[in-house]
């Protein structure tokens, strides 16, 4: 049986499913809330952070993620704001990241470097969307780049093969094939993690800041990110409920 699925929702489907990932353009003003949060928490525009007093930026950093967390709400402010596509994407039994997280990107400043990973290769399974939303303007070195699902498959591949001696050699391999993220507060990058993903120096003027977090279909495989240690459910059904009951008998 084919189910037909309505004209916009496989349009969603087919960019993704070429692409990898999505970009949208936010439904509620929740990024605006978070930049109000985080800039009382800083002090000043997010984008100049870098011009902060401060030698070591980390503890504010860590104090931040820990407001951003304290209690749901911002999960769930999240969650609405892009429940259809999530909904459409991943599905509608769901479970979700316990801990938002936040990317700080300063300008021509090595300690904010993030090399090139897959996270479904760092415990992460394959089975999992990630939410990346800016809340400065992300262009070009300040933002991240993707390596293109094709080439991400390529790469991944060869890896696996012990094609390549270091991580050095798949960097050198897929450099040409940088696709940087530019995109302003107010759009967000829905984006499967199985792409090859990372930064580079920030050559630009500006700080970059974003949040992301992850949304999964909660009866999926997972890998070392566990439901509980690392996700929480958010919508589980009622057959999955008692099935998870006869379980435990
Ligand atoms: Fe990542």
């Amino acid at each position: 049986m084919q189910i037909v699925l309505e004209e916009n929702e496989l349009h969603n489907h087919q960019i993704f499913l070429e692409n990898g990932y999505i970009i949208v353009k936010n439904s509620t003003n929740t990024y605006e809330k978070i930049q109000d949060e985080l800039t009382s928490i800083f002090e000043m525009d997010l984008n100049r952070i870098h011009q902060s007093d401060l030698k070591d930026i980390n503890p504010i950093r860590l104090d931040a993620i820990k407001r951003l967390n304290q209690d749901h709400s911002f999960h769930h402010s999240i969650y609405n704001d892009f429940k259809s596509y999530i909904y459409s994407l991943v599905g509608n039994e769901l479970a979700m990241q316990k801990n938002i997280n936040l990317s700080i990107h300063r300008p021509n400043i090595s300690d904010d470097l993030l090399d090139i990973h897959s996270d479904s290769l760092c415990g992460n399974s394959n089975y999992e969307l990630t939410v990346w939303m800016p809340l400065t303007k992300a262009y070009d070195s300040n933002s991240m780049y993707i390596i293109p699902l094709k080439d991400s498959v390529q790469a991944i591949t060869k890896l696996k093969n012990g094609e390549y001696k270091t991580i050095e050699n798949l960097k050198e391999d897929v450099k040409s094939k940088y696709k940087f993220i530019n995109i302003d507060p107010g759009e967000t990058l829905l984006f499967s993690h199985n792409l090859l993903h990372g930064n580079i120096i920030n050559e630009t003027s500006e700080t970059r800041c974003s949040i992301n977090m992850r949304f999964k279909s909660l009866l999926t495989p997972y890998d070392q990110k566990e439901m509980g240690s690392y996700y929480i459910p958010i919508s589980p059904k009622p057959v999955t409920k008692l099935g998870n009951m006869f379980d435990e008998l």
